[in-house]
């Protein structure tokens, strides 16, 4: 029980802090410190949902039951290997030496960064419907 409080509390933390980050660069970037924010509070989202995976990971085993096992669980493996690889698409944007693919490349990154939100939030309402709590 507490292992589901703790996997439910880091990823709500999680994704209100996603959520901020993406606010910021959506309505902030006329402040010269949107992408540092944009950047600290997503590696901070990302941080919390690989701790909350390790609390639901230990929840399942615990139970002895099989793993991935509802389409809960799924969903969140999905959200998590896209939150996973968001930092380095950002981080590309700035690293690449071919200058015509950083339209693309920012482009790439706001709809993915949108989707995972999305994603994040289907995950969530699941997770919840699981838990008997919607
Ligand atoms: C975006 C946020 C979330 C993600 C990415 C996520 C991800 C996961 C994953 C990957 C598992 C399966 C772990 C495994 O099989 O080893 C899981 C299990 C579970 N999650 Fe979440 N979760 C999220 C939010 C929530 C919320 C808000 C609740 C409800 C309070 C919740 C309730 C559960 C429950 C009850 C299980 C156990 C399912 C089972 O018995 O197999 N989750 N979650
Ligand atoms: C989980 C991690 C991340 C997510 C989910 C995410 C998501 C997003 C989203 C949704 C936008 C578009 C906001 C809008 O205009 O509507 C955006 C913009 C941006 N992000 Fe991220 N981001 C992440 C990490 C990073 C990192 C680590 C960097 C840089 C080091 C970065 C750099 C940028 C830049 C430069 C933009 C502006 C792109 C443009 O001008 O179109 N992001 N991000």
């Amino acid at each position: 029980m507490i292992l589901l409080l703790f996997h439910a509390v880091s990823m709500g933390l999680a994704f209100s802090t996603m959520v901020s980050a993406i606010v910021i660069a959506r309505y902030f970037k006329t402040k010269k410190w949107w992408l540092k924010a944009h950047r600290i509070l997503n590696i901070i989202a990302v941080a919390f949902a690989v701790a909350g995976f390790v609390f639901a990971f230990f929840m399942v085993s615990s139970t002895g039951g099989p793993h991935i096992r509802v389409p809960h669980a799924a969903l969140g493996i999905a959200t998590l290997v896209l939150l996973l690889v968001m930092p380095f698409l950002g981080s590309a944007i700035f690293k690449t030496k071919d200058k015509k693919a950083i339209p693309k490349l920012k482009k790439v990154h706001r709809y993915l960064g949108r989707i995972a939100a999305l994603l994040m939030a289907a995950t969530i309402v699941a997770g919840l419907v699981l838990a008997g709590i919607l």
